[in-house]
């Protein structure tokens, strides 16, 4: 083998090992977020409400990219800050999108959904019924180890507490965004969290917050 295909192979393989976002077939790759329009702010704000009755259409591959952006897509690309706050811009939230094709994580610099696995566990995401059947829930998990918390010390109402903060800013600007599209959505804290930790492969420091369910409203 030449030179030159040795220092080619070689790129590959450390381009392999070094970059863990490389997309998979089972990843979903999503249309850049339209990041215009929408409905005037105030008529958002005066007509957002939780909704408990959902369709099972699926929301399509725009609307799926657009809403993960509003909730904590990146808004200035030139030092990665993003459409919600954090507390010390630490960034220590995490989206998980359960669909029925399985559960994936939102990769908001790659654009795309990283699939975790193909098993359908939207019903594990909370202890009402629809979330089994509505086309989407979203789980915002806090990864505590980011925020300095060492593997092995009890995690703390305060380590938590940033995180729920954080989520709350991320699921409003989710309930704006569908209020928005006309679609339905409600935040929810009911979650069966020690069955849903492990089927979400969790790491020891990383925390469920809340989830929320995502859809067209159910036709009545
Ligand atoms: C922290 C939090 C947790 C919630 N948990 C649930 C839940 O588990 N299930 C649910 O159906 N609604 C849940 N809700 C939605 C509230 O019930 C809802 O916001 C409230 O009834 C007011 O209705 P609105 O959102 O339409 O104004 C939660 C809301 C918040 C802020």
């Amino acid at each position: 083998m030449k030179k030159e295909t040795y220092g080619f192979a070689a790129i590959l393989i450390m381009f392999f090992l070094i970059y863990p976002g490389m997309i998979n077939a089972q990843d979903i790759s999503l249309p850049s977020p339209s990041r215009k329009g929408g409905m005037p702010l105030m008529e958002a704000l005066n007509a957002r409400a939780s909704a408990r009755l959902f369709s099972e259409k699926e929301p399509s591959l725009q609307q799926l990219s657009d809403m993960l952006w509003a909730a904590w897509g990146i808004n200035r690309e030139a030092d990665g800050k993003r459409t919600a706050p954090s507390s010390r811009n630490v960034q220590e939230m995490d989206v998980y999108v359960t669909l029925k094709t399985g559960l994936y994580l939102y990769d908001a610099h790659g654009n795309l959904l990283k699939q975790v696995h193909g098993r359908d566990i939207r019903a594990l995401t909370g202890t009402q019924d629809f979330p089994a059947t509505a086309p989407v829930n979203l789980v915002y998990v806090a990864d505590l180890a980011k925020r300095g918390v060492k593997e092995g010390q009890p995690v703390t109402d305060t380590d938590l507490l940033s995180s729920w903060a954080n989520t709350g800013f991320m699921a409003q600007n989710v309930y704006l965004w569908c209020t928005s599209e006309g679609l339905s959505c409600v935040i929810r804290a009911l979650i069966p969290r020690e069955k849903l930790e492990p089927e979400m492969g969790l790491r020891p420091l990383q925390r469920i917050i809340l989830s929320q369910t995502v859809g067209f409203p159910a036709q009545q």
